[in-house]
């Protein structure tokens, strides 16, 4: 599929993408959200893109929302598989990514553009951001995890709060409330961004990937968070890069990692 609505770049080992729709605040379309998930699924498999950036063209918005235009006449079949499509293509398959995803805010982070940034494992924004849930401004509820996520992130009165007014809050209030890993202005964004990838890639990937299953597990009545540490700390001891970060350590030198 050709892309038409999202950018990529690799640097430093970090593919960059950036949903590129500035005339509609970079609203999230199905052809969107195509894309992202055609591109999440390829830079899975590719062993040298180690984590992800998500963000936003121009200066104005991250992601405004879903696509007004192309929902408003949906029934209520159709509201559902729009949502459950987004879950299982895009939402909870960045959640569940084995590589980190970072959200950089630029701008608005409105309804599915929240629900987008805190599908991933953190959220670094810039101090012009907004950012809130106005669903209900709509008659609608947030579909792509927000009512969960949200809750999990800021607490539930909160939570029930930002959603049942459709405020919008500010980046020194989602910093606060521990909605966002950081602040930046906004030039400094993506190097912020870059700064904690850097960290990263120097770790072992296959102890993040089972760090950010162990880490979700716990925020999923599938299953239990315990047990799932349990079975990941065990499962590492039997990897490469288990052997090379121990005996780098005793060498006093540092790790090499392979990711296997
Ligand atoms: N879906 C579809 N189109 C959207 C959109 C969305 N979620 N958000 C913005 N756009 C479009 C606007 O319709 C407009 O398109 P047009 O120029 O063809 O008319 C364009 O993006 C620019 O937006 P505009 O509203 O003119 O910019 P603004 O600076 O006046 O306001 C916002 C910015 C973010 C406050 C406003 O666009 C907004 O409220 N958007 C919807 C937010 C929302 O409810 N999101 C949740 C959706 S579930």
């Amino acid at each position: 599929m050709a892309l038409e609505n999202i950018l990529t770049e690799i640097k430093n080992e970090v593919l960059v993408i950036t949903i590129n729709r500035p005339d509609k605040l970079n609203a999230l379309n199905k052809q969107t959200l195509e894309e992202l998930h055609e591109t999440l699924v390829n830079a899975e498999n590719d062993k040298s893109i180690r984590a992800l950036i998500i963000t936003g063209s121009g200066t104005k918005a991250f992601v405004a929302g879903a696509d007004i235009a192309e929902f408003a006449n949906f029934t209520t079949k159709e509201g559902q598989q729009l949502s459950s499509n987004g879950h299982f293509k895009v939402f909870n398959f960045i959640e569940n990514y084995s590589k980190p995803v970072i959200a950089a805010v630029n701008g608005f982070a409105l309804g599915g553009g929240l629900e987008l940034a805190m599908a991933c494992h953190m959220r670094v924004v810039s101090s012009n951001a907004k950012m809130g849930l106005p669903e209900v401004s709509l008659g609608v509820i947030p579909g792509y995890g927000g009512t969960q996520r949200l809750a999990q992130l800021v607490g539930k009165g909160k939570a029930f709060e930002m959603i049942s007014t459709a405020d919008t809050i500010s980046a020194d209030d989602a910093y606060k409330w521990g909605l966002a890993n950081h602040i930046t202005p906004q030039e400094e964004l993506l190097n912020k961004c870059f700064e904690i990838t850097a960290k990263i890639i120097t770790k072992s990937p296959v102890a993040v990937k089972a760090a950010i299953k162990a880490i979700n597990a716990g925020y999923n009545n599938k299953f239990n968070g315990y047990e799932v540490e349990i079975e990941e700390f065990g499962k590492s001891f039997g990897t490469n890069d288990f052997k090379e970060g121990t005996t780098a350590f005793l060498e006093k030198r540092k790790a090499i990692f392979l990711g296997n």
